[in-house]
């Protein structure tokens, strides 16, 4: 088990009787949590269940009702938009692609935020991106314009983006959903790197319950807008939350080497018709 909730690991994000609305609409309901710094936390629940709306608020996209959202132990609704960018990156689920960028320029915009006013870019903020253009293996693709690369190629560049920002934590909506099993695991198995070797904090949505099982640390699973469960991965994802937030029963198989997998039960299969 990696994590462990010690003085090691202050919170880097702490949600304090966080709601939402839209409109009539409860969205989010109450969410209080600590996230550790130097690890991996994963997000899981089902659509609708608030994931997307909490990392808006993590990064005020949406603007939080008083004293909800801390960013270290700063209140997120005293902080600047550059400030913000400073400490949290995003990976957004989409990214429009309408505009004439090339996927070099892409990757600079993340060091927008560490510089003044008209000030230009200098001899680390190429650095930054070369190395985040090398992480992501999107180097090949610098000089092509953002609409003209697929939908993996393009979501491995906003990640660029976001590691050239160098946050302190990096915020991703489903990274790895328009991506083939390579690149799926080069980039959770990149992001683990990022938090070993740049101390840097992940925050993750995910659908994938085994991705969610090999690579993070802590988990908060969300169920109609609320924290339904917190917790390791092993103590949150069992069959019996699984059936009941999801729907749908589960066997947890154990490998010899102590990993687990979450495979739907028997019963879940149908006979082949032909
Ligand atoms: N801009 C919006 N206006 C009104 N309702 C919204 C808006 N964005 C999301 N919602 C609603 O909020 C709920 C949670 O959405 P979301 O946070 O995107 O869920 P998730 O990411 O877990 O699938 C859904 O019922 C969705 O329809
Ligand atoms: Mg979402």
């Amino acid at each position: 088990m990696r994590y462990t909730k010690t003085a090691a690991h202050p919170p880097v994000v702490s949600l304090n009787h966080l709601s939402w609305s839209y409109g009539d609409q409860q969205i989010l309901d109450n969410l209080n949590a600590h996230i550790q710094s130097g690890v991996f936390t994963a997000i899981l629940g089902p659509n609708g269940s608030g994931k997307t709306t909490l990392l808006h608020l993590i990064m005020k996209h949406l603007t939080p009702e008083k004293h909800c959202v801390y960013l270290h132990t700063k209140d997120i609704r005293t902080c600047a938009a550059r400030e913000i960018a400073r400490m949290v990156a995003s990976v957004p689920q989409q990214t429009a692609t309408g505009y004439t960028f090339s996927v070099y320029e892409m990757v600079m915009m993340g060091r927008y935020p560490h510089l003044r006013r008209f000030q230009a870019e200098g001899e680390r903020d190429r650095e930054v991106v070369r190395s985040a253009l090398e992480k992501t293996e999107t180097w090949q693709l610098q000089d092509k314009l953002i609409h003209e690369i697929s939908g993996g190629e393009l979501q491995r560049v906003v990640i660029a983006r976001a590691i050239a920002q160098e946050p302190d934590v990096l915020a991703l909506d489903e990274p790895t959903s328009h991506l083939d099993p390579r690149h799926q695991i080069a980039v959770l198995s990149l992001v683990r790197r990022l938090i070993r070797e740049e101390g840097m904090s992940v925050l993750c949505v995910l659908h994938d319950l085994n991705a969610a099982m090999q690579y993070s640390d802590h988990v908060l699973l969300l169920d109609g807008g609320r924290i339904v469960q917190s917790g390791t991965a092993q103590e949150v994802l069992t069959a019996e939350h699984i059936e009941t937030v999801y729907g749908f029963s589960t066997s947890i198989i154990s490998t010899a080497s102590g990993r687990s997998f979450i495979v739907p039960a028997e019963e879940q299969y149908c006979e082949p018709t032909a």
